[in-house]
């Protein structure tokens, strides 16, 4: 059975991961950050010393690669042969690439697939880019979290990071392959307007008012 997922999309330090951890802990769904992916398989890219550009060298690490994606007290934990994969998708130098990385043809199959699987789990909350126009575009419930570039600029220097926001807005948004776009039925929300909590009440009681039962006809 596949069961219902909640689509939060939005571009990097739009603050669409906190937002999207509300809403999973306010329902008792499973959050699933799909960035975290990518990023895991840019750090494995650069570990292995690859071409972050190169198509074969990509496809070579997916037949080799000894990936787990596991869900653990509702969150995804990511491994590579048993190893945690979570203190390596922060770095510098996987921010740097990551927007080349997640472009490659090959990478987004194969993570697209996996976490087209994880909605045999149990209900979601699954943010991303491409998750309301690609990976679950049949599911009723979509948002897009958007705020101004100073906005964003600033969380990401709040949060300590190193992270070149205008680079990635421009790679994610002109690949070919599953570019970031806001779905057509998707709500736009912005979160410099509006705190984290504020949105993710909207989206919780949203959700709540459609998934009631209708009255019943005799
Ligand atoms: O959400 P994030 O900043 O952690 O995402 C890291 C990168 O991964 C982002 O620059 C684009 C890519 N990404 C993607 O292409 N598709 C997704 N569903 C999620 C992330």
């Amino acid at each position: 059975m596949l069961h219902p997922v909640i689509c939060i999309d939005g571009p990097a330090a739009s603050g669409k991961s906190t937002v999207a951890r509300l809403v999973a802990q306010d329902l008792g769904y499973i959050y699933v950050d799909t960035g975290a992916m990518y990023r895991a398989f840019t750090f494995l890219t650069l570990e292995a010393g690859h071409d972050p550009t190169s198509r074969p060298r990509m496809k070579q690490l997916l037949e080799k690669v000894d990936f787990q994606a596991e869900i653990q007290k509702k969150e995804i934990t990511l491994r590579e042969a048993n190893r945690d994969l979570a203190p390596h998708t922060r770095l510098p130098e996987v921010n740097a690439a990551v927007s080349i990385v997640s472009a490659l043809p090959e990478l987004r199959e194969y993570l697209v697939n996996l976490q087209r699987k994880l909605r045999l789990s149990g209900p979601l909350v699954m943010e991303g880019r491409d998750i309301g126009t690609v990976v679950c575009s049949d599911s009723p419930f979509k948002y897009f979290i958007d705020a101004c570039p100073t906005v964003r600029a600033e969380r990401r220097r709040q949060q300590g990071e190193k992270d070149n926001l205008a680079t990635r807005d421009r790679l994610d948004s002109s690949r070919a392959s599953a570019p970031l776009l806001r779905a057509a039925d998707a709500t736009l929300l912005d979160s410099g307007k509006n705190d984290a909590r504020a949105l993710a009440d909207r989206i919780v009681s949203e959700v709540r008012a459609r998934q009631k039962p209708g009255p019943t006809v005799p």
